[in-house]
C-alpha cells in the first residue's frame, strides 16, 4: 500500500522529534500493510523551513535506520507545500512526490478563493499538477450536500491503497461536486488526497462528512495517512484494518 502524505522524517516539523520516534512510526505503518512512504514534512515560510538538501539527507539516514530494523518500507522524497505568496519562489526548486511532477500542496485557513486559483494556475503553468492535500478540512472546498454519503467503503479505500485500483471507478463521476472553486480545481487538472484519519472520525464529525461525500463524486485519486505520531496510528488506520 502507498501512503502519499506523511510527517515521518524527524526533527523537521510537527512530525516525531528524533529518529527513535521514527523509527516506531515505520513499524507501525509497515504493521498495517504500507510499502511504500511519501515524506511529505511541510513547508511554511517562518515556520517549517528545512531546505530540500536536508530533507534527502534525513530521508537518505532514516531509510538506513529502517533498512537496518528491517521493516519492509521504502521511502520516497515529497513536500506538504503551503499555498500562499512564497510557493512560486519554492517552487523553482521543487521537492516532487516521487519521481513524479506532483506537488502536494495544502490551503491554509482563511485563504482567498480567488487566491486558490490564482497560485494554481501559477503552479499548473510551471508544469507540475497540484495534488490538493485533505481537501475534506479545507472550508473553501466544502462540498454541496445534496448527495447523500456511501457506508462502508473502507475496503475499497484500503484497495485503492494498493494503487492497482482507481477508488473513482467505484463512483459516480459528476460534473459539479455543488462546490464552484473545487469544481474549478478539477478542470484545471489538480488531484485530490484524502486523509485515511477523515473517514473514521479522527477530525471531528463535519470532516468526516465531507471526506464521504468527496468520496461519493469521485473526488479522490489518493490517500494518506498524515500521521504526526505513533499514538495516532490505530485510531487513523484500525478502521481499515477492521474492514
Ligand atoms: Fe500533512
Amino acid at each position: 500500500m502507498i501512503d502519499w502524505h506523511c510527517h515521518i522524517l524527524p526533527g523537521l516539523d510537527d512530525g516525531p522529534r528524533n529518529i527513535e520516534q521514527s523509527l516506531v512510526m515505520a513499524g507501525l505503518l509497515a504493521d498495517y500493510g504500507f510499502t511504500e512512504i511519501h515524506c511529505t514534512p511541510h513547508l511554511i515560510r517562518d515556520c517549517f523551513e528545512a531546505s530540500n538538501s536536508e530533507v534527502r539527507q534525513v530521508i537518505r539516514e532514516l531509510q538506513q535506520r529502517i533498512c537496518d530494523n528491517n521493516i519492509p518500507l521504502t521511502l520516497l522524497s515529497g513536500r506538504e507545500y503551503y499555498l500562499d505568496e512564497y510557493l512560486p519562489a519554492y517552487l523553482e526548486d521543487p521537492l516532487p512526490l516521487g519521481d513524479s511532477r506532483q506537488i502536494l500542496v495544502e490551503i491554509p485557513p482563511r485563504t482567498a478563493d480567488e487566491t486558490v486559483r490564482l497560485l494554481l494556475q501559477n503552479v499548473v503553468r510551471s508544469g507540475f499538477t497540484p495534488v490538493i492535500a485533505h481537501p475534506e478540512r479545507c472550508r473553501l472546498l466544502e462540498p454541496g450536500a445534496e448527495r447523500t454519503a456511501t457506508r462502508g467503503f473502507f475496503n475499497t479505500i484500503k484497495n485503492a491503497l494498493t494503487g492497482g485500483h482507481d477508488d473513482r471507478q467505484e463512483q459516480e463521476l459528476t460534473d459539479s461536486t455543488g462546490n464552484p472553486l473545487l469544481d474549478y480545481l478539477r478542470k484545471l487538472g489538480c488531484s485530490f488526497q484524502g486523509n485515511l484519519g477523515s473517514f473514521g472520525g479522527f477530525y471531528g464529525n463535519q470532516v468526516k462528512t465531507n471526506a464521504e461525500i468527496l468520496r461519493s463524486k469521485g473526488v479522490y485519486d489518493r490517500y494518506g495517512s498524515d500521521l504526526h505520531a505513533a499514538e495516532h496510528a490505530d485510531r487513523i488506520l484500525q478502521p481499515f484494518k477492521d474492514s
